[in-house]
């Protein structure tokens, strides 16, 4: 979920908007806007996008002090009722929250009782609680405070007083939230990304912490009540970079942005003699760990699964990759000196955060890699590798991907390179492939029509290297176009998922890694023999009878960065052949800061 805030001189709704806008990719199942307004609160709220929210604003309110939320359901379905902002009964607060509460229900018994609740959601326990402390002889400041003392779980909340229309009142625990500075004005967000159009110094929030701020002023406390002192930061953040200029969708500007983002990853880590440059702790502290995991979730952990690769066989150190939500409470045995290695594109999910506060109680070392400086992991871990990708929009993650996949090569290679390879090189050469491969994209819109758009489910197939591939391409297709695809290893299908194959079902195998070229060919042989319609990815081209994609030649080990853009464009393709909204597609948020 996003939210954002103002209060100074100007009109809010546009501002509002326009920052919720900018966060529709941390969910879009409805939005809303609460205005003051004279002496009221007007509050607007839908089902469904930003878009739908406009259209039923009322443009005769206007009002200098606001908040708004985009919304991804976790408590009560998405409609008009569950959706953000929501309000005491007496209606005297009014507030919008990311997070969730998991002592609602005790919360109820407890004090609420006797009050009549008119959503499902875990959030209007909140407005509720505060209205009573405030009922019973509490301040306001006193009866938030108090109010987050008794929250378990996470939460940023922007909270509005009908009482008092020049204070917008802010606390947040374990879920992200900035206040921005301007002159004459302030904000909140949950992300620099919303403010950026109006500003660009922001006031860090650590968790616990409680927000009083005015159209001059930003006061941060503890939750006892003490009164911090903060310097703001500069962000360095390009707003037009977060436009989509000419392409139709984010999706296809951020895959044809990929071989810029290599290349600019290639100069960031690079010293004044053109050579692979890491800062020498993070190189110390992979030297000396024993164990590196590598806990991320989604595309990220695709991506982790690659630099496994590299960095046990170019820098030959062991290495274990955890999706984030399994670790936390499964922990594999660990070795004696763990080093802790978070992938996030964003920085902000909450799985891969619960690992990293849990982690650093045992006193563990942390790095993580991630595409947005200041982001939560970023903050919180004792480095950072960034990934220069620029911002990425389409909740389908692709140039952060293959940026996660060109950062830990070179990071590997940097650590030792066992197997001497020169990994700028390599780079290099398949910056340009990239090049190419987008140059060929009519003919990947012929294949997904011929393939993909009528499909109801579909396979991806690899070994070794391409296996990890296929499961980022299956994740890709399966999540803008809604085609049930899976990942397989592709010796692993004939022992029992191969009774799926029926006549026409698409088969798209990656073949890249020489030593088994010719076995997951045998395996088309056997798809194909079971009616499969069968494609290849592949860097040579062997067989006559079936469509063939072929790459150029580039590092076996690094072929994914070249392999995926295909399967990019494929899943774009189908999504839009098949009529889905490509950038943002249903159920999904960019951003999952609940866990
Ligand atoms: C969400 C997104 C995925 C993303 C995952 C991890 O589920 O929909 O595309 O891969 O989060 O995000 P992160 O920002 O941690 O890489």
């Amino acid at each position: 979920c996003g939210i954002v805030g103002y209060i100074g001189y100007e009109d809010v709704k546009e501002i509002i908007l326009g920052g919720l806008e900018k966060l529709e990719y941390r969910g879009y199942d409805s939005a809303g806007i609460a205005i003051a307004h004279d002496s009221n609160v007007y509050i607007c709220k839908e089902k469904g996008r930003i878009a739908k929210l406009r259209e039923c604003l009322d443009n005769k309110v206007t009002g200098m002090l606001g908040i708004g939320h985009t919304r991804w359901a976790t408590h009560g379905v998405p409609n008009q009722i569950n959706s953000h902002p929501h309000q005491s009964s007496s209606k005297r607060f009014t507030l919008v929250h990311n997070g969730i509460i998991e002592n609602e229900v005790e919360l109820r018994q407890k004090y609420l009782k006797d009050t009549k609740f008119t959503s499902d959601t875990d959030t209007e326990v909140i407005v509720q609680l505060i209205e009573k402390f405030v009922n019973d002889g509490e301040s306001v400041e006193l009866a938030i405070r108090h109010t987050m003392s008794e929250l378990k779980g996470s939460y940023a909340l922007a909270i509005l007083d009908g009482d008092d229309m020049n204070t917008l009142y802010a606390a947040k625990n374990k879920t992200p939230l900035l206040a921005g500075k301007g002159e004459g004005f302030n904000m909140l967000g949950s992300d620099a990304m919303a403010m950026i159009n109006h500003t660009n110094l922001f006031y860090e929030i650590e968790d616990k912490e409680f927000l009083k701020i005015t159209k001059d002023s930003i006061e941060i406390y503890t939750i006892y009540g003490n009164k911090i002192t903060r310097e703001p930061y500069k962000a360095d953040i390009d707003a037009s970079d977060t436009e989509k200029g000419t392409y139709p969708h984010y999706m296809m500007k951020e895959i044809e942005e990929q071989p810029f983002v290599i290349r600019k990853i290639m100069s960031e880590y690079s010293d004044e003699n053109g050579n692979m440059k890491i800062q020498p702790e993070i190189l110390e502290d992979i030297r000396n760990c024993d164990k590196l995991y590598i806990i991320a979730c989604g595309t990220s952990y695709h991506a982790g699964l690659i630099g496994k690769q590299f960095f046990e066989k170019i820098a030959g150190k062991p290495t274990e990759v955890v999706i984030a939500s399994e670790f936390i409470y499964n922990m594999p045995l660990l070795t004696e000196k763990p080093l802790f290695m978070f992938i996030s594109q964003s920085g902000e999910t909450a799985d891969c955060r619960a690992v990293l506060v849990k982690v650093k109680q045992m006193g563990y070392k942390t790095l993580t890699l991630t595409n947005v400086k200041g982001s939560t992991l970023s903050r919180e871990s004792d480095n950072t590798l960034l990934l220069y990708a620029g911002p990425e929009i389409a909740v389908a993650s692709t140039k952060a991907y293959t940026a996660q996949i060109a950062v830990l090569a070179i990071l590997a290679a940097v650590v030792d390179n066992k197997i001497d390879i020169n990994i700028f090189k390599e780079l290099g050469k398949i910056a340009y492939s990239m090049e190419t491969l987008c140059d060929d994209k009519d003919n990947y819109k012929l294949l997904a029509e011929k393939y993909l758009k009528d499909s109801r489910n579909c396979f991806y197939i690899g070994r070794s290297m391409d296996y990890f591939v296929c499961l980022e391409a299956s994740l890709k297709l399966k999540e803008i176009s809604y085609i049930q695809t899976e990942g397989f290893a592709a010796g692993e299908l004939k022992h029992g998922t191969i009774a799926l194959i029926e006549h026409n079902t698409p088969v798209v195998a990656v073949i890249t890694q020489e030593n088994i070229n010719l076995n997951t060919r045998s395996n088309i042989k056997e798809v194909k023999a079971r009616g499969a319609a069968t494609l290849v990815i592949s860097m040579r081209k062997l067989s006559q009878e079936t469509d063939e994609i072929v790459i150029d030649d580039v590092n076996e080990l690094l072929s994914p960065l070249a392999t995926i853009i295909p399967a990019q464009y494929l899943a774009y393709y189908a999504a839009l052949l098949r009529g889905c909204d490509i950038d943002k597609p249903r159920n999904l948020a960019k951003s999952v800061t609940v866990e």
